[in-house]
């Protein structure tokens, strides 16, 4: 099924096909917004151009994707968070995919695609549902041996799919957002999340991108109102009783920016405690990897990031 705004719209599903591949994550976002090219020392990593012509959009999948890579090796499949999308993964893609050491696979969740139309709240945008959509699309795309890698709101999405759906992932490295229930989270400066509600009841893209540009977002214009849907709000109204932690059982790699805004970062903007940590240490092959950077660590200083997700692949 073709679920493309304009095209759609305006010109009929026959069309849909002729026009899949202009996608505007991967002809915009992807080099235009997230890769930052880790240019000079070793791994060398190739121009975005020549990344980007290997990409596959699929718009036919359950929720689109950007995949790149041979379906028969390794997976590693991501879960964006707010305000971005599938084109956030470009230097992920670009180290782990392109010499065809693994097969990338990145979904992009409803009201996040720019060319895909308003999602119905009370159905693509239920929690519950995106779950589902989620472990659909990995499902279509037959990934082998997979890996999740989840970012922001997309870490909370990823630890609660390995409690619904525990043959998903046999591992998991997150970005960022620990344990989101726990009493230690309290100070959290959630300022953000207040002024996204407000966009969101409004209808206001100022208000959403205006939140996204003070925290340095690296695609703010795309923090448009409609993905700034109350997703950590009213989320048992939405059917969505989160667990306090992922499974115990599950190796989990944890990568955390130490800065926000050029400045050390202070306690009521990160989005875990002491006994997160703790928890990602007990699981097996725990680690925690403090980086010198910011919310958006893995496009922003991604070499550092990808050396430090290679090591503990490789460590097993
Ligand atoms: C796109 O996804 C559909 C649905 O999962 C699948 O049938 C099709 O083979 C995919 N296309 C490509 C080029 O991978
Ligand atoms: C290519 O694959 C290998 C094996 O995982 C990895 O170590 C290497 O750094 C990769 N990427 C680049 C850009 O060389
Ligand atoms: C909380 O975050 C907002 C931006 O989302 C910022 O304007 C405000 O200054 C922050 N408050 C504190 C106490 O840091
Ligand atoms: C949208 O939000 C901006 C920033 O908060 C505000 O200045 C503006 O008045 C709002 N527009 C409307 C139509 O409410
Ligand atoms: C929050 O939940 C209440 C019902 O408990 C519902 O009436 C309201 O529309 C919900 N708000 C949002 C923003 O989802
Ligand atoms: C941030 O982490 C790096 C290690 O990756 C460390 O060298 C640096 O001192 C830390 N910065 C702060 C402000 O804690």
């Amino acid at each position: 099924m073709c679920r493309r705004k304009n095209i759609l719209l305006t010109l009929g599903l026959h069309l849909c096909a002729v026009y899949a591949h202009e996608d505007s994550l991967l002809e915009v976002d992807f080099c235009q917004y997230y890769y930052r090219n880790p240019a000079s020392s070793e791994p060398r990593y190739p121009d975005c151009s020549d990344v980007k012509a290997k990409v596959v959009s699929n718009e036919t999948r359950t929720l689109p994707t950007l995949e790149l890579g041979e379906p028969g090796a390794k997976a590693l499949f991501f879960i964006h968070g707010w305000p971005d999308n599938a084109a956030m993964w470009a230097a992920q893609f670009a180290h782990f995919c392109f010499n065809g050491s693994f097969y990338c696979v990145a979904v992009t969740l409803a009201n996040f695609h720019p060319d895909f139309p308003d999602a119905d709240p009370d159905k693509e945008l239920k929690i519950t549902q995106q779950l589902i959509e989620i472990h659909q699309t990995m499902l279509e795309a037959h990934l082998v041996d997979p890996t999740l890698v989840v970012h922001d709101w997309g870490s909370v999405i990823g630890y609660e799919m390995l409690h619904r759906y525990p043959a998903v992932a046999r591992q998991i490295i997150s970005f960022d957002v620990g344990s989101t229930v726990s009493s230690e989270s309290w100070k959290l400066n959630l300022t953000y999340q207040e002024q996204n509600r407000e966009a969101w009841q409004q209808k206001n893209d100022s208000k959403s991108v205006g939140s996204a540009i003070y925290w340095e977002a690296p695609a703010p214009l795309r923090a448009t109102w409609r993905t700034s849907w109350p997703y950590e709000y009213n989320l048992s109204y939405r059917g969505f009783i989160q667990h306090p932690y992922p499974p115990a059982s599950v190796p989990l790699l944890f990568l955390w920016g130490n800065m926000t805004r050029g400045e050390p970062r202070q306690a009521n903007t990160i989005f875990f405690g002491p006994h997160w940590l703790d928890f990602v240490r007990s699981t097996p092959h725990g680690r925690v990897v403090e980086v010198d950077s910011d919310h958006w660590m893995h496009v922003k200083s991604p070499r550092f990031v990808n050396n430090a997700i290679s090591a503990w692949l490789n460590g097993y």
